[in-house]
């Protein structure tokens, strides 16, 4: 069965069974109650609520919510200083049967924290506002454990993570890290030819580039790798009028996600008519994605030597406001 995540109902069911203890103790009573069909006696809790479980033990409850559903709470267990936060913190990746940080490799740590990277940008980084809200009420919380519910248990160094999902929150306006996502896509490789170009004048200027193609990439993937960065190009040629179908549904996705205010070039070929452009408009538009796009270079079957020279120089552009745009030109600035 898959199962939604109640973070504070799951506790409760767990020391219900463990301790043999009723009532069980549900936060998001009716979404609860709409996935299970639950027939047991309840107490809701709420912010400031504790119940002491004996043996010095006591769980305190904090509503974080939407990270990412309405009733998302997070609970700490006091004796143990140990932080059950529900989505919070999570990430991707299979845990296996070393769940806890002590027990994997750095090379395993980053292979998780990139899993969170992913986690964030699809699950919640949509709730990114509601993200950096629910950290400043866990702020004076002394923490020495963080179990997700998703993930690794964080209790080496549980500051690891919570710095990870701090500076990802922080990207949520645009600015982010100094680097660039080249999204590309293309039929007979027309457009394939213009990103070598774009991405000699990014690494021109020093920026980090992650070139993705569409549809092949998955799309989890093409969100993490946007979310952390200031700049994207997207590639594509025209078709019926419009974008090519991937490009179009790659951007929409990310317009679903809230992914708002990066800087952006698009490239590509047409046959005829071109067209791409106004679908693209139109979809920033639709999601209010607040993009700022530099001058677009599209080219009729195959760029010339000119237009490639172009595109370079647009690269150059782009990976110079990049750097001075993400957050640490930003903090340089200052
Ligand atoms: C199914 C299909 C639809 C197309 N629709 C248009 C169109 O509406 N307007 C246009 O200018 N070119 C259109 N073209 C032509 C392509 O944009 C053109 O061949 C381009 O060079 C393809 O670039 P690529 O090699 O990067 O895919 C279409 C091509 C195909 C195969």
């Amino acid at each position: 069965m898959r199962l939604p995540i109640f973070a504070a109902g799951l506790v409760g069911c767990l020391l219900a069974k463990r301790l043999e203890w009723n009532p069980l103790l549900l936060m998001g009573l009716a979404l609860a109650q709409a996935f299970y069909d639950l027939d047991v006696r309840y107490r809701v809790v709420k912010t400031g609520d504790s119940i002491a479980l004996g043996q010095g033990r006591e769980l305190r409850f904090v509503e974080v919510p939407n990270v990412h559903w309405p009733d998302t709470m997070v609970t700490y267990e006091t004796s143990t200083r140990t932080l059950m936060p529900c989505d919070v913190f999570g990430s991707f990746g299979e845990i296996g049967n070393a769940p806890y940080d002590d027990q994997l490799s750095e090379e395993q740590l980053q292979f998780f924290e990139r899993e969170a990277v992913r986690y964030y940008a699809n699950i919640v980084a949509r709730f990114s506002s509601s993200v950096t809200r629910g950290l400043e009420k866990l702020t004076d919380l002394p923490v020495d454990i963080v179990a997700p519910g998703h993930g690794v248990v964080w209790r080496k160094n549980p500051a690891r993570i919570v710095e990870l999902y701090r500076r990802l929150a922080s990207y949520n306006k645009g600015p982010a890290q100094p680097r660039v996502t080249v999204l590309w896509g293309s039929m007979y490789g027309y457009t394939e030819q213009a990103v070598r170009p774009v991405v000699e004048g990014l690494e021109e200027i020093g920026v980090d580039v992650c070139v993705q193609q569409v549809p092949q990439t998955h799309i989890s993937d093409i969100l993490a790798s946007v979310w952390q960065s200031t700049g994207v190009v997207l590639a594509m040629p025209t078709y019926e009028f419009k974008m090519f179908p991937p490009m179009a549904t790659a951007i929409d996705e990310l317009g679903r996600k809230l992914v708002t205010g990066k800087l952006a070039l698009r490239l590509g070929s047409y046959g005829w008519s071109g067209g791409a452009q106004r679908e693209l408009d139109e979809l920033l538009a639709l999601h209010k994605m607040n993009w700022t796009l530099l001058e677009p270079i599209e080219f009729k079957g195959a760029m010339d030597s000119e237009e490639e020279e172009l595109i370079r120089q647009r690269g150059r552009e782009l990976g110079l406001q990049v750097k001075e745009q993400s957050l640490e030109g930003l903090a340089r600035a200052m």
